[in-house]
C-alpha cells in the first residue's frame, strides 16, 4: 500500500518508575529510519514522565485507552479531551485484552474510537479473532463485524490506524506467518475499499500485532499489505523496539 510505516509500542500494565526511566533512555539512544512513524503507549501514570523525557522527534505518545465520551462523573476514567489537553495525540481502542477482560463490545469500541477522533485524537483501533474463531472458520465473519462497527461510527479515517491482532498470537510467542497475516490484511484493505473508497483504503495503515519481535519483523514487514506493527512484549526493550520500527526499510 501507499501508507507510511507505523509502529506502536504497547507497554500494557508493565513497568515501574525505574524501568520506565531505563526504557526511555534506551529508546532515546536508538536511531530511527526517517520513513517510520513510531508511537509509545505507556501506562497513564508514566505518560507525564515519558512526555518530558522521550525524544519527541523520534516517538509520539499514545494512551492505552480512554473513556467513551466527554468529561463528567465517570470515576477512574480519562477522557480523550483530557488526553488532547495534556498533549497526547494517539490512543488505542479495543485492544483484545480490554474486549476480553473489560467486556468491551464492537459497538462500545467503535463509539469510543469515534469520540476520540472527533475530539482530535488519532486512534489505533484493534481487531482480531480468537483461536476458537479461527478454528471454526469464522475469521472473516468476526473481522467483518468488528470493522463494520468502526465504519458505522467513524467519519474521519485519516486519523485511524487498524491493528490486526489475532488473539492467539498475542503474548504467546506464536506469531502469525507472513502469509497468514497478509491474507487478512489484504482482506481488510478490500473491505475498506468497498466501504470507504479507494483512496482511504490505499493510505490506511493496517498494522499487525501478536508476538512480533526483532527476529520475525523483517519478513512480516515485506508483505504487501502489512504497514507496520503493534508490539507488546518486545516494546519493553528499547533496542528490540527500535529494530522493529526500522523493519519497514
Ligand atoms: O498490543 C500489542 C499486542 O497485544 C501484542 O503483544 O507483542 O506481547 O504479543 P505481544
Amino acid at each position: 500500500s501507499n501508507a507510511k510505516f507505523f509502529v506502536g509500542g504497547n507497554w500494557k500494565c508493565n513497568g515501574s518508575v525505574a524501568s520506565v526511566r531505563t526504557l526511555v533512555d534506551e529508546l532515546n539512544s536508538g536511531v530511527l529510519n526517517s520513513g517510520v512513524e513510531a508511537v509509545c503507549a505507556p501506562p497513564f501514570i508514566y505518560i507525564d514522565y515519558v512526555m518530558q523525557h522521550l525524544d519527541s522527534k523520534k516517538f509520539a505518545l499514545a494512551a492505552q485507552n480512554c473513556w467513551i465520551g466527554g468529561n463528567g462523573a465517570f470515576t477512574g476514567e480519562i477522557s480523550a479531551e483530557q488526553l488532547i489537553d495534556f498533549g497526547v495525540p494517539w490512543v488505542l481502542a479495543g485492544h483484545s485484552e480490554r474486549r476480553a477482560l473489560n467486556g468491551e463490545s464492537n459497538e462500545f469500541v467503535a463509539k469510543k474510537a469515534a469520540h476520540a477522533v472527533s475530539s482530535g485524537m488519532s486512534v489505533i483501533a484493534c481487531i482480531g479473532e480468537t483461536l476458537d474463531q479461527r478454528n471454526s472458520g469464522s475469521v472473516f465473519k468476526v473481522l467483518d463485524a468488528q470493522m463494520q462497527a468502526l465504519v458505522d461510527e467513524i467519519t474521519d479515517w485519516s486519523k485511524v490506524v487498524i491493528a490486526y491482532e489475532p488473539v492467539w498470537a498475542i503474548g504467546t510467542g506464536v506469531v502469525a506467518s507472513p502469509a497468514q497475516a497478509q491474507e487478512v490484511h489484504a482482506y481488510l484493505r478490500k473491505f475498506c475499499q468497498a466501504k470507504l473508497g479507494l483512496s482511504v483504503a490505499d493510505t490506511l495503515r493496517i498494522i499487525y500485532g501478536g508476538s512480533v519481535n526483532d527476529a520475525n519483523c523483517k519478513e512480516l514487514a515485506h508483505m504487501e499489505d502489512i504497514d507496520g506493527f503493534l508490539v507488546g512484549g518486545a516494546s519493553l526493550k528499547g533496542c528490540s523496539f527500535v529494530t522493529i520500527c526500522n523493519a519497514g526499510g
